[in-house]
């Protein structure tokens, strides 16, 4: 277990103001912040970033929603990460996510569900390392 997972805050959350209070409950919840950037993704970017989903019938809508607007990633570490953010941030549709989570919170919608958390630890690797090179990754 790498301890460490990757993470957007996506653009309707940044658009609409709720980076602060997302990444100030990121911190309060122990997670300690590895590497951080805001950045435009090209829907080039976002399409490479969510290949996995090329197939799948939401998949030009997603790409166009995550090159609408800057996102903020970052890389987190705590103990049992990826599966401890997964629960923090909640189901992907908030409709179905538990209250308190980050998308029952901040989230309107299962097409702009406001933060990404990776899946794996084999995915938050390859995330990380899309994002940051191994000098932004403290
Ligand atoms: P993410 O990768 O962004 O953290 O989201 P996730 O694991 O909870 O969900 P995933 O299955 O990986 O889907 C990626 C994103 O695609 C959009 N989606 N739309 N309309 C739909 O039925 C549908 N299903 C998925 C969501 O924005 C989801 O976050
Ligand atoms: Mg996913």
């Amino acid at each position: 277990m790498s301890n460490r997972t990757f993470t957007m805050i996506k653009p309707d959350a940044f658009r609409n103001g709720h980076s602060g209070a997302i990444l100030d409950r990121i911190i309060k919840e122990g997670y300690a912040i590895r590497a951080l950037k805001l950045i435009h993704l090209s829907a080039e970017k976002a399409g490479q970033f969510y290949a996995v989903h090329k197939a799948r019938p939401f998949y030009g809508e997603l790409v166009a929603f995550m090159s609408s607007g800057p996102i903020i990633a970052a890389i987190l570490e705590k103990e049992n990460a990826v599966e401890s953010f997964r629960k923090l941030i909640g189901a992907t549709d908030p409709a179905k996510a538990e209250e308190g989570t980050i998308r029952k919170m901040f989230a309107a919608s299962v097409g702009e569900n406001a933060v990404h958390g990776s899946d794996s630890d084999e995915n938050a690797k390859i995330e990380g390392d899309f994002f940051f090179s191994g000098l932004e990754q403290c």
